[in-house]
Formats: C-alpha cells, sequence, structure tokens
C-alpha cells in the first residue's frame, strides 16, 4: 500500500498531467488532484484528467492558447497567490512534465518570492508519449548517444523571433521539437539550412497518447504542413522509424 500526502492548506503544486492519456498521470499527481482545493490547469490538459479532481475543487483553466493570452502569466501568479494566501491548496496543472517548456521558472520564482510552499510533480513529458507511439528508443548505442529536447517556439521579446538551429544537427542525436508551429515546410528548410541532411527521417505525431493520436513519416526534404495532423505536435528527427502511418 503506497501511502500519498493530500494536498496540503497554502501550498502549491506544480504538477505534471502527462501527455493527454489519464493512465499515463503519476499516482501522485492523481492523489494530489483528487485532494487540492483548487485547480489551475493549462489549455492541453484534458476533460478526462480535470474529472478526477475533487467534485468541490474551484477549477480556473488558465490556458494560453496558440499564444493568445486569454490570461496573462501575471495574472496566473496573481491567482496563485490569492488561493495560497488564502489557506487554499493549489495544483497547477501543466501537460507533460511541468520543467519541460512549461514557463515553470517564472511560477517557481513567483512563488520563492512571495514565500509560497510550493512542490513540484514530475509528469510524462510528450516526447516520451511519442517515442512509445512510434515504438521508437530516443536514445540508442549504436546511433543515437544524444537526445536534444527543443523548441521552435521563442518567448515574445526573448532571443531571436525564430530559434537558430546551428548546432542542432541530429548527428548521432535525435532530436525533439516541442512547439514547432504549423508553418512545417519553413521549419525544415530552416533546419536544412543549419546542416541537417534533407534526408533524415522526421514525424511528427500530434495528440500522442490520446484516441486522435495521428503519426506522420517522412523525411525532412518532404515534411508537408497537409500531412500533419492537429496540435498539439512534436517533431521527431532522426532516428529511422519503422512503425507504419495510422
Ligand atoms: C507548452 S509545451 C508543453 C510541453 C509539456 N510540458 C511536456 O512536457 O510535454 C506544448 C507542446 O508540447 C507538445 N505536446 C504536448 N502534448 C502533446 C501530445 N499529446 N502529442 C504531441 N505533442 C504534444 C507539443 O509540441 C505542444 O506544442
Amino acid at each position: 500500500m503506497i501511502s500519498i500526502p493530500d494536498a496540503e492548506s497554502g501550498h502549491v503544486y506544480l504538477v505534471g498531467a502527462g501527455p493527454g492519456d489519464p493512465a499515463l498521470l503519476t499516482l501522485r499527481a492523481a492523489h494530489l488532484l483528487k485532494t487540492a482545493d483548487v485547480v489551475l490547469p493549462d489549455d492541453l490538459v484534458s476533460d478526462e484528467i480535470l474529472a478526477l479532481a475533487s467534485p468541490t475543487a474551484l477549477i480556473i483553466p488558465v490556458g494560453k492558447r496558440c499564444g493568445q493570452p486569454r490570461i496573462t502569466q501575471a495574472g496566473i501568479h496573481a491567482l496563485l497567490l490569492e488561493h495560497a494566501s488564502a489557506g487554499s491548496s493549489v495544483v497547477r496543472l501543466k501537460s507533460g512534465d511541468p520543467l519541460i517548456f512549461g514557463r515553470a521558472a517564472e511560477e517557481i520564482a513567483f512563488l520563492r518570492e512571495h514565500s509560497i510552499p510550493f512542490a513540484i510533480v514530475p509528469g510524462i513529458t510528450a516526447a516520451f508519449a511519442v517515442a512509445a507511439a512510434l515504438e521508437t528508443p530516443l536514445t540508442d548505442r549504436t546511433r543515437a548517444s544524444k537526445l536534444i529536447l527543443a523548441t521552435a517556439h521563442h518567448a515574445a521579446g526573448k532571443l531571436a523571433l525564430t530559434p537558430s538551429w546551428s548546432g542542432a544537427s541530429p548527428n548521432e542525436a535525435t532530436l525533439v521539437i516541442y512547439m514547432p508551429g504549423r508553418n512545417f515546410e519553413t521549419l525544415a528548410q530552416d533546419l536544412i539550412g543549419s546542416g541537417i541532411a534533407p534526408e533524415t527521417p522526421c514525424t511528427a505525431v500530434s495528440c500522442a497518447s490520446t484516441p486522435e493520436e495521428h503519426i506522420h513519416i517522412t523525411t525532412l526534404a518532404e515534411l508537408s504542413s497537409p500531412d500533419v495532423g492537429p496540435a498539439p505536435v512534436l517533431l521527431l528527427i532522426g532516428p529511422p522509424i519503422s512503425k507504419p502511418e495510422h
């Protein structure tokens, strides 16, 4: 029997909800969800997962769809502060793992600044669900000694508008691209321009781990937007994939 503590009054939990399938939640995530007073989920967190929250929990969606903020990051911080200082236990529920492309750094800094006790609960990141869907290891001792998690999306006003791919060549590496955007041809050209061979295997997986999962296997040169399923999409560049498309 595993004993998992309930969500504590006045505490914030940055919890990973995994890639979509509720069965891929950790036991701790499921228990915190069940016992928290307030849940602040991102857009990618499914209704099935939210249904695991206590029926009395206050659920406030705080997703920022397609970069068009319905709520600002400062607004999320204000909600964390308001509810934790009122003595509620708060689950801040993020898709995948909260520490991978999840703006956790800003929330951690805010919680520290306001002396709000918090804990981080890891989740299964999308890359791992994609690898499972493709039945392909992300590392391989004969051909992929490196695993690179990258994003094609930068914060507005930070760094360049589009990331520089130089140095991202998946020579003996698997390159995983989160938030690839919808212009796959341009992204492929940028990657080829950075020195990645056009014939490098490239797979786009949409909605991994959910009933809507869609896999498109191609090469970088032939990656075409209409063949890629709906968001969320992850691109895997590097290892040859043998699993048939569906
Ligand atoms: C804001 S990032 C959050 C990543 C998340 N923290 C994680 O660890 O998976 C959102 C991106 O993750 C990827 N993603 C999340 N869930 C996915 C899924 N089920 N299938 C494919 N890609 C997914 C997509 O690239 C999406 O644009």
